[in-house]
């Protein structure tokens, strides 16, 4: 396939940044979509230009750490997979592709397709976690029963990678799936009750600290979530959150 790709280039924070449009010729269709760009830097780097920058650690959709805005919609237009899971073979000979970086506020570019995602870091440094004394009397994890229905959904929840496709594809910059993901996890479990109150009130006012924007349940967030992390996470945390606030 021979391809136009229009990619959003900013050489640091404080430059404005633009458009720059770049062919690439003999595309598989089974490349990943990672590999391509690799392809591209590859040839930028032979005729002394500077490569684009990306993220990328695993390249199998589990870290989070791929991020690129593709045509329009956060990790491009196949459902269910992150920017290193989508293949070339979603693309016909001869297609424009825009790439940008996912955008929000709390997100500020690093470089070029690179954004700071650390604002979802202090979220989960603010309650995501359990307290356990494992100084050698931890319990076995089978001797606390927990319902079959109540696990599925914790680890549903889990599931969430931190990739930050569902703030980019909100309207508001809202980080309520995410946030709410990882209120869950814990929220669904006996394990999660002792600190469940200062969890959901700590990490919801370190979302609103961190330049988020409210959720007026458009529900983009879920549909682009490349995990498939429900919206009734963010119902339950409401429902959590009131219920600590009359609580705290
Ligand atoms: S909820 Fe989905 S889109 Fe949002 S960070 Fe988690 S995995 Fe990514
Ligand atoms: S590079 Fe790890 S999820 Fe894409």
């Amino acid at each position: 396939m021979n391809l136009t790709l229009k990619i959003w280039r900013q050489k640091n924070a404080n430059d404005k940044g633009k458009m720059v449009d770049y062919q690439i010729s003999d595309v598989s269709p089974d490349m990943s979509f990672l590999e391509m760009l690799d392809v591209l830097n590859n040839q930028l780097i032979e005729k002394g230009d500077s490569p684009v920058a990306f993220d990328h650690d695993c390249r199998e959709g589990i870290c989070g750490m791929c991020s690129l805005y593709i045509n329009g919609e956060a990790h491009g237009p196949d459902r269910r997979v992150t920017t290193c899971q989508l293949h070339m073979r979603m693309f016909k000979d001869g297609d424009t592709i825009h790439i940008e970086p996912f955008r929000a506020k709390a997100f500020p570019i690093i470089k070029d397709l690179v954004v700071d995602r650390s604002a979802f870091d202090r979220v989960q440094h603010a309650g995501g976690f359990i307290s356990v004394n494992t100084s050698g009397n931890t319990q076995d994890a089978n001797s606390i029963p927990i319902s079959k229905h109540a696990a599925d959904k914790a680890m549903d929840a889990a599931t969430c990678i931190g990739c930050g496709a569902c703030v980019a594809s909100c309207k508001n910059s809202s980080a309520m799936l995410f946030v709410s993901a990882k209120v869950s996890q814990y929220a669904l479990l006996p394990q999660g009750q002792v600190e469940a109150t200062d969890r959901v009130l700590n990490m919801v006012q370190q979302m609103d600290d961190e330049g988020f924007g409210n959720c007026t349940n458009t529900g983009a967030c879920e549909v682009e979530c490349p995990k498939g992390i429900s919206l009734e996470n963010i119902a339950r945390m409401n429902r959590e959150s009131l219920s600590a606030s009359f609580k705290g």
